[in-house]
């Protein structure tokens, strides 16, 4: 049985404590969909106000649905579609306010508002995952939760790095 402190009173512990959850589970670990699955439970269970927490991994050069928490999602993902197409195909994390004015935004689930996206690298720089986040609340997410996230995703660089297709 896992049983992490996690301190959930501001935004700087949660994350600070989800990333020392992350390390320790995926500690030691290299398979790289058990080490998603555990990291999609843990992102679900503490960050406040998420209706779909998990990763879609970068397959023949498309995004495919990885391990997550929440409601059965689309499978495939072009890198030139949704929010999670961008980030994967820009490298760049998305911090979505409202997925309704995001052009070609991909609705899995109608509740989902904000939505904030961080791509995994291996350690040749190549996009190996993403990991999505989505909420029902507008405006969900802000800065603390870009640098939350992008810290996680750091660390999961060197803990999916075994093949994930
Ligand atoms: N909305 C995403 C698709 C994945 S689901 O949110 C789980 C997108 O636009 O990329």
């Amino acid at each position: 049985m896992y049983n992490y402190k996690i301190d959930t009173a501001d935004k700087a512990s949660l994350y600070k404590d989800l990333y020392t959850a992350c390390e320790a589970i995926t500690m030691g670990e290299d398979d790289a969909i058990a080490n998603m699955a555990n990291v999609a439970a843990l992102l679900w269970q503490y960050i406040p106000d998420l209706n779909w927490a998990g990763f879609y991994r970068m397959k023949n050069n498309a995004l495919i649905l990885g391990p997550f928490q929440g409601k059965a999602a689309c499978i495939h993902i072009p890198l030139d579609r949704g929010v999670c197409g961008k980030a994967a195909s820009s490298g760049e994390i998305q911090c979505i306010k409202n997925v309704h004015e995001f052009e070609g935004h991909i609705a899995c689930d109608a509740e989902s508002v904000a939505e904030l996206v961080a791509p995994i690298f291996n350690g040749e720089g190549k996009i190996t995952a993403v990991i999505d986040l989505d909420s029902p609340i507008a405006n969900r997410f802000d800065d603390q939760d870009v640098e939350g996230i992008s810290h996680i995703a750091a660390l999961l660089s060197e803990r999916i790095s075994e093949s994930i297709s």
